[in-house]
């Protein structure tokens, strides 16, 4: 245990420990999965919805692609403190260790509030009173915090997640590790991916291709190519089309009447496994409900044949998602994808969804 200013952080004997937070019911999965993506540490749920990963070397084995993941705090310590005030100092004392990059995120929450976008006002009080203090001993560091609802896609990472009043744990990443845990880390404070409520689409659908989008740091364009399989009500299609992108949506069923008129869409009725685009398209999207196993060969030769440069593809299954399944679509992609997540979404039941670029 490691004492100052009567702040106590309670080192680890492990060379470097990792948190991961779940959503609840699924860490059961998250640990199976972990098992197989890092076999060489020690894997244990800590709490409901919140397991640890211990590793007797500081450098991890290699990345982890986590799909039951809600957020990631790797090279985390479990702290303790009495006061907002003590919290506030611990963190500045980490910050005065490292040298922090142009760009900085410190993401404070509170662990029974993870997935949760509003978050109590301790964790608030916390962000508050360090960038007080950053202000008065730390300017350049004041300077550098990005908002806590900017997303991180890139710079350092501060995370303080609090199990109780008193205990936290803190993960400091520093920028140059982010490449590192990106298919596992998200890129929201507490893991809350903040979807905005739209009632336009046809179906609640088009949530999941909304928080793809962020999760990946990349948005439909204007005058981008899309091809829409499965797209029938239109929840996804709205979307597309919303953002003046040109799409090919095909289905069996048509798409709500007024989207059916959009200039911007061409309909194809029918079978989306026998559907192959004339010439490479920005984005290939696929919500059909199918066998996973008939939807990652779909994928596959979309991407064997470079037919898309970015992706939403989601693997639907009948229960409990198989992590066999899963852990065949992460060797595909890493064979295949520059960029990639695999990832049970906040919008997802029985699925996951597969999102990349080429
Ligand atoms: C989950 S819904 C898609 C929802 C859509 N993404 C949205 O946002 O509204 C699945 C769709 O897949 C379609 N579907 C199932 N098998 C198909 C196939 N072989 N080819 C094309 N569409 C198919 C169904 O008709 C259904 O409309």
């Amino acid at each position: 245990m490691l004492e100052f200013d009567g702040i106590t952080e309670l080192a680890s004997i492990h060379m470097r420990t990792d948190y991961y937070f779940c959503p609840a019911g699924l860490e059961k999965l998250l640990y199976s999965e972990l098992q197989s993506e890092l076999p060489g540490a020690r894997h244990e749920v800590s709490q409901p919805g919140l397991l640890r990963s211990e590793f007797d070397d500081a450098d991890p084995p290699h990345p982890a692609v986590l799909a039951f993941v809600t957020q990631a705090l790797p090279h985390a310590n479990l702290c303790n403190c009495n006061s907002i005030s003590e919290w506030a100092e611990l963190i500045l004392s980490k910050l005065t260790q490292i040298e922090l990059s142009s760009t900085w995120h410190l993401h404070c929450f509170d662990a029974a509030f993870a997935a949760v976008v509003k978050q109590p006002q301790r964790p608030r009080l916390i962000r508050k009173k360090l960038e007080e203090l950053l202000a008065r001993k730390l300017r350049s560091a004041r300077r550098t915090l990005q908002a806590a609802e900017a997303p991180a896609h890139a710079g350092d990472l501060v995370q303080l997640a609090l199990l109780s009043p008193s205990s936290a744990i803190l993960s400091v990443l520093p920028s140059t590790q982010r490449t590192f845990f990106s298919a596992c880390l998200n890129p929201f404070q507490a893991g809350a991916v903040p979807i905005p409520n739209d009632k336009f689409p046809p179906s609640r659908a088009y949530r999941k291709l909304l928080e793809a989008e962020l999760l990946i740091g990349r948005n439909i364009g204007p005058g981008e190519t899309c091809v829409d399989l499965g797209a029938a009500p239109g929840g996804w299609s709205a979307v597309v089309l919303s953002r003046q992108a040109l799409l090919t949506a095909v289905d069996r069923s048509p798409l709500r009447d007024d989207l059916m008129r959009n200039p911007g869409l061409t309909f194809q009725k029918g079978d989306g496994f026998k559907f192959m685009p004339k010439q490479t398209v920005d984005w290939l999207l696929c919500d059909i409900i199918a066998y996973p196993q008939r939807t990652l060969e779909l994928l596959s030769t979309w991407l064997k044949e470079k037919c898309c440069r970015a992706f939403v593809v989601t693997l639907k299954f009948k229960g409990t998602p198989d992590l066999k399944t899963i852990a065949e679509a992460k060797r595909l992609l890493a064979a295949h994808s520059r960029h990639y997540l695999v990832r049970h979404l906040q919008s997802n039941k029985n699925e996951v969804a597969l999102v990349g670029e080429l």
